[in-house]
């Protein structure tokens, strides 16, 4: 029998994932491998979406102006995309001071070699060009990622591929715990931990409907830095452009349209299923088909999808957008430490270390 209350007051199953706010615009990549993940969830699960802020600090530690400026731009593309702040959770990372504590701890839990081997943090180092001058901070973010979760006993962790590894560690995190400071027994299977008394759910990764979108370059995965996106305020005419400058690398008008071209992969990505088959048919069926006619389908498609999103992202640019999201940010402080610090609570208290407690605003 579980000691722990229920997940939530309203019954429903938590979900928590977040994003560090590096930069800011969001491009369809982002959209399809999480956004939409994430809108679909919001009535179906208690949702919190994190904003890393302090992780930010790992590479831009001396820029807080623009970490600031970033953290801002998260929670506008957030409303701007329909993320609801009624429904769902906005964490703000550094006003959390749970996270922190639960950081600490769980960095004993965690062997040192174990951090310093975490793919996701190998391939960062390389693609980012860390070299060997990174800040102690930067591995410690990993254990860091482990607390945003736990701190709210999610189920579920919807991310992108690249934040698997993450996410494993976080389930041994989870394991470990339970089994040393709550009894849990070693052969208790990860989904029954909870019922077997432990304080922390051991959560899945939940990977998105696209894992990877192509860029227009039809090369590399869709990346501000590669200039080969589409953002989500993009005018409309800028977005025909680009889709219209994919290469379908087709000899001639009958040819098929190669496998994995970036036209491909966006006429499944953004069409509705029965028509992206039927093009599909068309281009296999060796019948003339015109590229320009199937990239005016496409960027219409994109931008129906996204014109809401431009223009609610607009809104916010004005001083009374701002004012909203900070507000907006407020909020989501007090409901998301007022599951934090019951979590803290019973992780200290199976630990031997429940000698007080505050409160937390
Ligand atoms: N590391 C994630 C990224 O860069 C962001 C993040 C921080 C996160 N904490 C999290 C994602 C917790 C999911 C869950 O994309």
């Amino acid at each position: 029998m579980s000691t722990n209350p229920p997940s939530t007051s309203s019954g429903k199953k938590r979900i928590l994932t977040g994003d560090t706010p590096t930069s800011t615009g969001l491009h369809l990549g982002h959209y399809v491998g999480s956004l939409e993940n994430r809108l679909k969830l919001q009535d179906e699960y208690d949702c919190y979406f994190l904003i890393a802020n302090v992780h930010a600090f790992t590479t831009l530690a001396e820029k807080p102006a623009d970490i600031r400026a970033n953290t801002l731009g998260i929670v506008k593309d957030w409303l701007a995309v329909g993320l609801d702040p009624q429904r769902s959770t906005f964490v703000l990372q550094s006003e959390i001071p749970a996270i922190a504590e639960l950081t600490f701890l769980f960095a004993m839990l965690i062997p040192f070699n174990k951090v310093m081997r975490n793919p996701t943090l190998k391939t960062e180092i390389e693609t980012k060009g860390l070299g060997d001058s990174y800040p102690f901070g930067f591995p410690m973010y990993a254990v860091g990622q482990c607390a945003d979760i736990l701190t709210f006993r999610p189920e579920l962790v919807p991310v992108g591929e690249d934040q698997e590894a993450h996410i494993e560690m976080c389930r041994d995190v989870a394991l470990k715990f339970n089994q040393v400071y709550c009894g849990v027994g070693n052969r208790v299977p990860a989904d029954e931990h909870e019922k077997a008394g432990g304080v922390f759910p051991v959560p899945k990764a939940k990977i998105g409907r696209i894992a990877r979108l192509v860029g227009t370059d039809g090369k590399n995965k869709m990346s501000k830095s590669l200039n080969n996106a589409i953002f989500l305020y993009d005018d409309a005419k800028a977005v025909q452009k680009k889709i219209n400058g994919i290469k379908t690398d087709r000899p001639t008008i009958t040819s098929p349209l190669p496998e994995g071209n970036a036209l491909a992969q966006y006429i499944d990505a953004f069409l509705p299923q029965q028509r992206a088959e039927e093009i599909k048919a068309m281009y296999a069926s060796g019948k003339e088909v015109m590229d320009g006619h199937i990239k005016a389908e496409v960027g219409a498609a994109i931008n129906a999808l996204i014109e809401p999103m431009r223009a609610r992202r607009a809104e916010l640019e004005t001083p009374t957008g701002e004012e909203k999201v900070l507000g907006v940010i407020r909020d989501g402080i007090r409901k998301a430490n007022a599951v934090a610090e019951e979590t803290l609570h019973l992780a200290k208290k199976a630990m031997g270390l429940d000698f007080g407690k505050r409160v937390v605003g």
